[in-house]
């Protein structure tokens, strides 16, 4: 005759050990051999138990039904506990081992882009360059002498005025009121042929409007060699402006004075907003005015050692504001400067 079954001793065996081993799992895996070994259909020791005590005698079953059914609920508790707990780990190990950041902003960023006159800028020297011109540059600060003297801007013309000048105060010094003195400083140190460009800022005492402004950026161009004639200055221009503002740009020689070149000439531009028609924009003329240029003139050669009866060249000052509004279709200058990011994001 087979020994009788221990109920009491199975049962504390079971119980003692089974919820401490769900405890000590410490992986899902071992989270499902635990409930293989426990609660398994087949081979579970506490379904076995519990399929056994049909045999018990009824006050047995009384007594030790309940238990087990409390034992049962409390083994499936833990057993999802350990499997949050594992999942939670898993998630926070994944996380850390990806280094994202979730206090970045989300998709689409904010991108930067360049403003519109340094845009300009860019775009000219770019085309300059590629007519053969090299860069040159100077000083904000100049002298009287290469601003205006050697410029063959004599002693009472009104530039000098402190009206359009801004002088610093008491040093023989101003702010450059345009970018032609870079020419007096690269044809002193360089012998020719000369061809430069020289992009930069300059400065002049003026109310500010919807046109102007005290401070704005030039892009000078001086070629010297030669036999250079009107006709080079010419040519260089329309592909200058065809390069900026498409293969249509059409430009217009139209006769003036500066002291420091001779022939003297504006160029307007096509009014890019009414194609020549009349607009607002050109005040009805179709055209607008953009550059002052013309053909070096002698004085100027000479005060910088350069030989008039050897070399000629031509000279250009061209405004990017100017022409940041036209390529841009803007009315007002002080758009570009008061730097509200509504206005530049539509700018660009
Ligand atoms: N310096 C002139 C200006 O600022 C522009 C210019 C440059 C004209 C070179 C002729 C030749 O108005």
């Amino acid at each position: 005759m087979p020994e009788p079954r221990d109920w009491d001793r199975e049962w504390l065996e079971l119980s003692a050990g089974a919820l401490d081993a769900v405890s000590r799992a410490d992986t899902l895996e071992a989270v499902e051999a635990a409930r293989v070994d426990l609660l398994g259909r087949e081979r579970g020791r506490l379904s076995a138990l519990l399929k056994s005590l049909k045999d018990l005698p009824i006050e047995e079953r009384k007594r030790l039904g309940p238990q087990a059914n409390a034992l049962k609920d409390a083994i499936e508790k833990g057993l999802e506990s350990r499997r949050k707990a594992l999942d939670a780990k898993a998630l926070d190990a994944g996380l850390a081992a990806a280094r994202i950041d979730l206090s970045l902003p989300p998709p689409p960023w904010p991108r930067g882009r360049r403003h519109p006159v340094s845009e300009t800028l860019r775009e000219m020297t770019d085309i300059l360059s590629r007519l053969g011109f090299a860069l040159a540059e100077g000083p904000l600060v100049e002298n009287d002498r290469n601003n205006f003297e050697g410029l063959n801007i004599p002693a009472d013309h009104p530039a000098r005025d402190v009206q359009d000048t801004f002088y610093l105060r008491d040093l023989p010094l101003l702010l450059r009121t345009h970018t032609s003195p870079v020419q007096i400083r690269h044809m002193e140190a360089n012998k020719p042929p000369i061809r430069i460009m020289a992009p930069g800022r300059v400065f002049r005492h003026e109310a500010v409007d919807a046109s102007h402004s005290a401070v704005f950026h030039q892009v000078e161009g001086l070629y010297i060699d030669r036999r250079v004639t009107m006709a080079d200055l010419k040519g260089t221009l329309s592909l200058f402006m065809r390069g900026l503002l498409g293969p249509k740009a059409a430009i217009r020689f139209r006769p003036s004075f500066f002291p420091f070149t001779e022939p003297s000439t504006e160029v307007d531009v096509r009014c890019l907003l009414c194609a020549g028609a009349g607009c607002a924009a050109c005040k009805r003329s179709g055209w607008m005015e953009l550059l002052g240029a013309g053909l070096v003139h002698p004085n100027v050669l000479r005060f910088c050692g350069i030989d008039p009866a050897q070399w000629s060249g031509f000279a250009f000052g061209v405004g990017v504001e100017r022409l940041t509004l036209l390529r841009l279709g803007v009315p007002d200058i002080r758009m570009l400067y008061e730097n509200d990011v509504r206005v530049l994001e539509k700018l660009s």
